[in-house]
């Protein structure tokens, strides 16, 4: 008896989510209402699940099978896709180009996180039906902004996000890194491009031009130009990670091809620095292709390809705490409550996309321990009435059925 409630609050604890994501690259992830929505991705060939990680509870980056993760490949309508990119409407995740099924490509498919429903819609407008690959997209109040794609894509193209219209915007003048870039939204009015390369991501003709002159898209016009930079000016690099913390007008760049380094670039003065970490972490090994994103007072960083032939592929995951301005820190745990120092209380800004307030999530916090706690009692009493009734035959099926239904996510 002793032995199988050990066994059952080892398996409450340790093993309460039972999905764990298995390692790829080229995955998408997206922060719509404290969950981080994961899909697809290469890990070899196309890997064809959808899940999403609960960011309002807290956990730690060690074990990624300790992470509370939800499987969401069963709902139909999932598209393969890898190499892709999703960018946020609403409430509405719009997954977008990418390697895909070449009999029957779906360019543009949506998922509502509110009714979980995937939906196939249908678009109209000059699109033009090439594949594109290794793409960003940009969220802005003009619609969805995606650029390149391929070795000789150099258009822009955007997605009416209310008509579903796709326009396609002539190259003259674009930057020739039509893939592997980062995209950020500086303002209402500029996407700046970092990085990039051509479709040889590891060849000997990687990247372009170096990170001394960013090109810049203005939405309102549909032109390019491009700004220089000062400082600490990176190496090229493609595959990258580019995490924008409007609140520091600051964007972290992570790891990639070929360089390796994490700086920050001012948004404002344009002036590269070294970041401001105060402990070695993160990746121990080289990464490209990774999965980056803002969430309350830290940056995830997970997935990834590294150059060790041993690893191809990774489902690894780190934290940077990016709660104090220039005074980042590596740690393992997430802390839901934590926020950025310098967010003010204001609820019109643009922080609509970090997870909600603090007491929401501390709602989430005290929901989830009494929650545990509740289930805990249960599964204990389920133990004990097995052991009464079965005696020492131990059923495992019954145990099962419970943890199973312990199991839905806590709201
Ligand atoms: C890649 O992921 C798919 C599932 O999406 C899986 O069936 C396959 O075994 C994985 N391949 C490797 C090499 O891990
Ligand atoms: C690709 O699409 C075709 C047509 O819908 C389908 O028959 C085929 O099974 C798909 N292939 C994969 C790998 O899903
Ligand atoms: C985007 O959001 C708007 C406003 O909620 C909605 O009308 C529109 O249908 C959405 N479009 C897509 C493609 O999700
Ligand atoms: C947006 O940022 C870019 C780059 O700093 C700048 O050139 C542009 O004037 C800004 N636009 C507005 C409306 O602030
Ligand atoms: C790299 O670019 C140069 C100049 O465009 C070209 O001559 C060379 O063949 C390219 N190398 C590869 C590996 O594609
Ligand atoms: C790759 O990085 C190394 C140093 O990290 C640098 O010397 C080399 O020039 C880079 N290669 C290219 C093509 O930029
Ligand atoms: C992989 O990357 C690391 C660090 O970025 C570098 O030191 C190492 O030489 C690379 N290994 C290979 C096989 O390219």
């Amino acid at each position: 008896m002793k032995f199988i409630l050990i066994f059952i609050i080892n398996f409450y604890i340790n093993g309460i989510y039972a999905f764990v994501p298995p390692p790829r690259a080229e995955v998408t992830a997206n922060l719509v209402n404290n969950r981080i929505y994961f899909n697809g991705g290469w890990n070899g060939s196309s890997s064809s699940d959808f899940f999403y990680l609960d960011v309002s509870v807290p956990f730690t980056t060690n074990n990624v099978a300790s992470m509370p993760w939800t499987d969401l490949s069963s709902i139909p309508g999932l598209i393969i896709r890898s190499g892709h990119t999703a960018c946020i409407n609403g409430t509405n995740i719009i997954y977008i180009g990418g390697f895909m099924n070449e009999t029957d490509p779906k360019f543009t498919s949506v998922f509502d996180v509110t009714i979980q429903k995937w939906s196939m819609p249908v678009t109209s407008g000059n699109l033009i039906p090439i594949e594109r690959h290794y793409i960003h997209c940009v969220s802005s109040r003009n619609g969805i902004y995606v650029y390149g794609g391929g070795d000789d894509v150099l258009s822009m193209i955007r997605l009416d996000v209310s008509n579903l219209i796709w326009t396609t915007f002539s190259g003259s003048l674009a930057p020739l890194v039509p893939v592997g870039y980062s995209a950020t939204l500086l303002n209402d009015t500029s996407i700046l491009y970092i990085g990039g390369g051509t479709n040889l991501r590891l060849g000997a003709n990687f990247s372009y031009h170096s990170l001394e002159q960013l090109p810049l898209y203005n939405i309102n016009y549909n032109t390019w130009s491009s700004v220089a930079t000062s400082g600490s000016i990176p190496l090229p690099r493609i595959d990258h990670g580019a995490v924008f913390i409007p609140q520091y007008n600051q964007i972290l760049i992570f790891y990639g091809s070929n360089d390796t380094s994490i700086l920050t670039l001012d948004t404002l003065k344009f002036v590269w620095s070294v970041a401001s970490i105060s402990n070695i972490g993160g990746s121990p090994t080289s990464l490209f292709s990774f999965a980056s994103i803002l969430v309350g007072a830290y940056i995830l960083i997970g997935f990834g390809r590294s150059n060790d032939s041993t690893n191809l592929v990774t489902n690894n995951f780190f934290l940077l705490d990016v709660s104090q301005k220039d005074n980042y820190k590596w740690v393992t745990t997430y802390d839901p409550t934590k926020q950025l120092q310098s967010v003010q209380p204001n609820p019109t800004t643009s922080t609509s996309s970090l997870p909600s307030n603090s007491s929401s999530n501390i709602a989430a916090i005290i929901g989830g321990i009494f929650g545990g706690l509740a289930g805990l009692i249960v599964l204990i009493t389920i133990a004990v009435l097995i052991v009464k009734r079965y005696g020492h035959s131990y059923h495992p099926d019954l145990v099962t059925l419970q943890e199973k239904s312990s199991n839905q996510p806590i709201t």
